[in-house]
């Protein structure tokens, strides 16, 4: 199945005269602008280039000296908006003769050299030279053009992950720490196995030590990430268990709560769900995906698992955490989705009502195997079903909200809130809903919100105990 040097693409081209003696040159002083695309793993990785880069945010494009677009290709959408979003900053170059404009991320990985003659940006790099990203800069600043695509299975490099001063600075409250890297399910539509390559696992320490400095820089959640986190240590038989990971992370002193994403139901088991119960961090709200409520499609899919195996999840997830939230993503138009299918679809997400669900309609991308499948979907069909489903979602995500009203919620004041920055303040509740209420609380604060209105979005109330 995997065509090894066919669908994994590996450049390291650089134009121009070589520059000599790289450490000598610096980037203090000139600032970056990055614009980030797609998922938290995206998010991570602009972290972690400001922090290896060294140079001053820029709060725009327009001071900016370097500007990076970091892609995402998980679907046709995002991937043509990178192409918008890179022209409108290689515009910028005409006014500013010295700007220096980059790509980053999944379409980077996946497209390399090519996007140097489509696009007309400066440099181009993949998903596994993010750790190489100063040295490039240095060489692009300096007049080179370069294309990094290479791989590299080093794990040093792929986790390696400075925490940027100007990042954690006490008023940021909640951080991303990756676990893993790359996924090997290959699910049929699914391109990331090629963009981000075989999965590697992080070892634990590294991660412990990691949240333990975020801790001392005044963060107080972490969100763990990677393509499939519960399913941490499975292939690694010297490391521990999700499960494990998630009680040793329990006991890390100045960390209030746990999040993890994205789970994969396949390796949901019930260690981990007894763990999630009992660990007093770890937040009441699951992110599973299930993709589609009809089992020939999850088959056609490369799932691994049916929906009767997927409600048996839910039931005891239900069970053991009551108050737990619920969310999922859902693709309608999956090559051959008959209507009987995607009935099966809204009876599903009709039958858990689920708190949220993200739903797309399906994209083709290039090397996978479901870009080839025979009775691909209509555009039409495709909008209309994705039409459909969230509006019935729609309802049912309101009437979750609503169920709020008159509770009482432990609150992570994350800072002002968006409207009325001067007199309000936001957090989210242990299930992830985000909630605004009257006071000046500082970030990192911990406050109790009786809940007196619902929104489809969001909740709003008023503090009732401050600690
Ligand atoms: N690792 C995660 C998610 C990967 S991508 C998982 O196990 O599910 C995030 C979401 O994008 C997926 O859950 C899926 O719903 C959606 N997605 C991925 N490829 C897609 C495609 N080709 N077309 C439409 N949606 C897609
Ligand atoms: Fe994609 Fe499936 Fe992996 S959705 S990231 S191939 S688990």
């Amino acid at each position: 199945m995997n065509t090894a040097g066919k669908i994994y693409k590996e450049e390291k081209i650089y134009k121009g005269e070589r520059t000599q003696d790289i450490d000598k040159i610096s980037l203090e002083g000139k600032k970056v602008f990055i614009r980030t695309f797609g998922c938290q793993m995206n998010e991570k990785d602009s972290e972690r280039m400001i922090a290896k880069l060294g140079m001053i945010p820029a709060q725009s494009e327009y001071e900016a000296d370097v500007i990076i677009v970091n892609t995402c290709a998980v679907r046709e959408k995002p991937e043509h908006k990178v192409y918008s979003e890179v022209g409108k900053f290689i515009k910028l170059k005409k006014i500013k003769k010295d700007l220096k404009v980059g790509i980053t991320g999944c379409v980077a990985q996946l497209k390399g050299s090519e996007l140097l003659d489509k696009t007309g940006a400066d440099f181009v790099v993949g998903t596994h030279a993010i750790h190489r990203i100063d040295e490039i800069v240095k060489r692009v600043v300096e007049g080179e053009i370069v294309v990094d695509t290479s791989l590299t299975t080093n794990i040093n490099d792929r986790f390696e992950s400075p925490i940027p001063e100007t990042f954690y600075d006490g008023s940021r409250v909640k951080a991303f720490v990756t676990i893993q890297e790359g996924c090997n399910q290959f699910c049929t539509f699914c391109v990331v196995p090629i963009t981000r390559g075989r999965e590697v696992t992080r070892p634990s320490h590294d991660i412990i030590r990691e949240i333990i400095e975020l801790a001392s820089r005044g963060v107080k959640e972490v969100t763990l990430i990677g393509q499939n986190v519960n399913g941490y240590g499975w292939n690694t038989p010297d490391e521990i268990s999700f499960a494990q990971l998630l009680r040793e992370i329990n006991k890390i002193d100045g960390i209030l709560r746990i999040r993890f994403t994205t789970s994969n139901p396949k390796y949901m088991t019930d260690e981990l769900i007894d763990t999630m119960a009992e660990c007093e961090k770890v937040c009441e709200h699951l992110h599973l995906p299930v993709q589609s409520g009809s089992n020939k499609i999850l088959k056609k899919m490369a799932r691994r698992y049916t929906i009767e195996q997927y409600l048996e999840i839910v039931e005891k997830l239900r069970k053991k955490i009551p108050s737990i939230a619920l969310t999922t993503d859902i693709i309608v138009g999956f090559p051959g989705e008959t209507d009987e299918d995607f009935e099966e679809t809204v009876k599903l997400i009709k039958e858990v009502k689920f708190d949220d669900i993200f739903s797309f309609k399906f994209s083709p991308r290039p090397g996978t195997a479901a870009a080839k499948m025979e009775n691909q979907i209509p555009e039409e069909v495709k909008a209309e079903r994705l039409r459909y489903l969230q509006s019935i979602q729609d309802e049912i995500t309101l009437s979750k909200m609503k169920e709020y009203i008159g509770k009482v919620e432990e609150i992570l004041v994350e800072g002002p809130a968006q409207r009325n920055p001067d007199k309000d303040s936001t957090g989210r509740t242990r299930t992830n809903k985000p909630v605004n209420f009257e006071g000046k609380i500082p970030p990192g604060e911990i406050v109790y919100v009786k809940i007196t209105e619902a929104f489809r979005n969001s909740l709003r109330g008023e503090i009732v105990k401050s600690s």
